[in-house]
């Protein structure tokens, strides 16, 4: 079974959250499975001197810049680094070779011509799954990945492609939305702009074509693909995934075993494993030192890394941070993002040197170190469509408290491997925090819950063979 993946990022080559762990991680578990999943990535500037073995395979010549002039693209086929995944990455300069982010110039702006840039990463995704492809690997189904790739299975449909499509919601909040004239210049019919097609409330959404022209949508947990079909979390989708639901389904996230693993991370000098932790407490030392916290052995320790977007639940950690310190504890956040919640943070920490420490920026390094010095990790998000820090806590036995929604209630069991609250508010999370403080102290009670979440299960294997059934149950005859 032959599978193109297509994904705006790819861990190790770029990321800026969860969606790049994934697609680092499930092409090369499917592969383990026997499947030939390759994977397709724009050209951006950062990740272009990190490919080795990079050989031309295709020449586009009937793509225009967002100007209407002829643009130079090319496709280059190498592999993920440090993996036997095959890559296809799209060269196009005028539309990727860029400062800054992905999405965003240096300053924390969305670049102006992102419709026109994704548009057409999503051509030359349809145009490799369909009858036209310009090289000789043809896959039997093309899978896609949020708002910035959600436009190829329109592409594939809409020039009669008959492959099938799979479009994997990892986050309904971004939804690709731009003006109704920016559709003149993406090459999308005009009787594509409708209810029954991109239209999406008078604009045209990128998400919603994929929602509705792929012919199954994933989500990344089973309870957020029941999540979206309500008002609550539907984000103005719900009625389109509801009456889709017959080809809607959730497929929870693995994690990256050998990238997070407690007993050999490159990022530690402190490992450790569910039999022997001495190296734990070694690595709560290390971090406490490393951030200018106290050297506390016995303050419970909440770690907390996250984009610092509304999302997260920030606002409540922020409201109960007071409280975790009155009552002995330490707390180290680590995110990027939104202005406002960062100044917030820096606020918090001035107000309790040595007590609370924030690293505002991104530090993968950072990240292992936390998850691994915590006793606690937070996550209070308002929804999550599965989330990866708190199944990297388990296994690091830094005990997750976390709101129950989407994949945090489908990984966290509470009393046993954590602290799961039902009410996004302050208060909730709080008394979840109370439960925690009040365990702490219970050495083997505490020990029995790091172990329980550092002997469960998240590897990969099983949410591939998910995909497997469900790429199975979607090709004409199975192959
Ligand atoms: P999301 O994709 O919504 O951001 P996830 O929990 O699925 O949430 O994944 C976030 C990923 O990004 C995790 O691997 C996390 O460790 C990482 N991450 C987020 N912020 C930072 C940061 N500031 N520094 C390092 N890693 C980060
Ligand atoms: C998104 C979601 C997160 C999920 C990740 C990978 O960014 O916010 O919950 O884990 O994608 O699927």
């Amino acid at each position: 079974m032959r599978i193109l993946f297509a994904t705006s990022e790819a861990a190790p080559l770029i990321k800026t959250g969860g969606l790049a762990d994934v697609s680092g991680a499930l092409p090369a578990a499917l592969r383990k499975i026997g499947i030939d999943c390759r994977v397709l990535l724009p050209g951006y500037a950062v990740i272009m001197y990190k490919l080795e073995a990079t050989r031309q395979i295709a020449r586009f010549d009937q793509f225009l810049d967002a100007a209407g002039k002829p643009l130079a693209a090319r496709l280059l086929q190498s592999a993920i680094p440090g993996s036997d995944v095959p890559l296809y990455v799209l060269d196009a300069p005028a539309a990727f070779a860029r400062d800054g982010g992905p999405y965003q110039d240096a300053e924390g702006l969305d670049y102006p011509d992102n419709a026109h840039r994704f548009a057409l990463l999503s051509q030359v995704a349809a145009l490799l799954a369909g009858p036209a492809s310009p090289i000789d690997w043809q896959p039997d189904l093309l899978h896609c990945n949020d708002w910035q790739t959600g436009l190829a299975p329109a592409y594939l449909r809409l020039s009669g492609g008959t492959t099938p499509s799979v479009i994997t919601v990892h986050n309904l909040a971004y939804q690709g939305i731009f003006p109704p004239s920016a559709l003149a210049k993406l090459n999308l019919p005009a009787s594509s702009f409708s209810i029954e097609g991109v239209e999406y409330y008078g604009n045209l959404s990128f998400l919603k074509a994929g929602l509705y022209y792929a012919s199954h949508i994933t989500t990344v947990s089973p309870t957020y693909a029941m999540e979206i079909q309500q008002p609550h979390l539907g984000m103005g989708m719900q009625g389109l995934l509801a009456g889709r639901r017959q080809q809607l389904s959730g497929i929870l996230n693995g994690i990256d075993t050998d990238e997070w693993n407690p007993a050999a991370d490159r990022h530690l000098n402190c490992e450790f494993n569910a039999r022997a932790m001495a190296g734990k407490k070694r690595c709560k030392q290390l971090l406490q030192e490393e951030l200018g916290l106290e050297p506390l052995d016995d303050a419970p320790l909440f770690g907390m890394i996250a984009r610092m977007a509304h999302q997260k639940g920030l606002d409540l950690v922020l409201a109960v941070a007071d409280g975790i310190i009155d009552r002995g504890g330490q707390i180290a956040l680590l995110g990027t993002g939104e202005k406002s919640i960062e100044a917030a943070v820096r606020v918090l920490v001035e107000r309790h040197p040595g007590k609370v420490a924030a690293l505002i920026g991104y530090d993968e390094g950072l990240s292992h170190r936390i998850e691994a010095g915590s006793d606690m990790f937070l996550m209070p998000s308002l929804f999550e469509p599965c989330g990866l820090n708190q199944m990297y806590s388990l296994r690091y036995g830094s005990v997750p408290i976390v709101h129950a929604t989407g994949g945090l209630r489908d990984t966290v069991e509470d009393g046993v491997t954590g602290f799961v609250f039902h009410q996004p508010t302050a208060h909730a999370l709080w008394l979840a925090i109370e439960r925690a403080f009040e365990l702490y102290p219970h050495r083997p009670a505490w020990k029995k819950m790091m172990t329980a979440g550092m002997t469960r299960d998240f590897s990969w294997e099983n949410s591939a063979r998910a995909y497997q059934t469900l790429y199975q149950g979607l090709l004409p005859t199975e192959v």
